[in-house]
């Protein structure tokens, strides 16, 4: 059986369209940035991802990601990526745990799905009580996103459909 790598940061964006979709695969190991641990818990979403078999980011070496270059993982998913863990992408920074297993996937060629929430210069966002947040990400935040995209081995996607429908080519 392929087994998933779904990496979720601090973002509040498609964060509970994510957590819908994960639940309902049964072969997914979920990682968690320290502010993914606070903001599930902002949007009410621990009890969803509870069933999840999860990783907590408590170790900086991050031991973990030995699984990628063990050929655990067919696949990894960052789902949804906050515009501070997409800069460490592009910039080479492995400082945290999803930053360490976006390093290691990609030095071990596993591929990478990411979803980042900056995708435009304008959007329509939900803050963890519902309501409708403006949000406008800065050229560096777009910038690093089309940097992302020429990275090999990466795939960048723009909503949760896109993102579905890439993963059924790795199953
Ligand atoms: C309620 C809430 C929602 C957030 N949503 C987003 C988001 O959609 N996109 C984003 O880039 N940052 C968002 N953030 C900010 C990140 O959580 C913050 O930049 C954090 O340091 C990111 O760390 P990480 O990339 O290691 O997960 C949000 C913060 C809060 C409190």
């Amino acid at each position: 059986m392929n087994r998933i790598a779904w990496g979720i940061t601090g973002a509040g964006h498609f964060l509970a369209e994510c957590a819908d979709y994960l639940v309902n695969l049964n072969n997914v190991d979920v990682f968690l940035s320290q502010a993914a641990e606070e903001v599930i818990r902002m949007y009410r979403l621990e009890s969803k991802l509870s069933p999840a078999r999860v990783i907590r980011d408590t170790m900086p070496s991050a031991p973990v990601v030995g699984r990628f270059a063990r050929g655990v993982y067919s696949v990894l998913i960052i789902a949804p990526a906050t515009s501070n863990s997409v800069a460490k992408f592009v910039y080479g920074i492995s400082d945290s745990l999803i930053t360490n297993i976006f390093a290691q996937a990609g030095k071990s060629q596993v591929p990478i799905v990411v979803l980042p929430t900056d995708l435009a210069p304008e959007m329509d966002s939900r803050g963890p009580k519902g309501n409708v947040v403006k949000v406008y990400p800065r050229p560096v935040d777009l910038e690093n996103v089309a940097k992302l995209r020429q990275f090999s081995g990466v795939t960048v996607v723009k909503d949760v459909e896109e993102l579905r429908a890439c993963l059924n080519t790795y199953l």
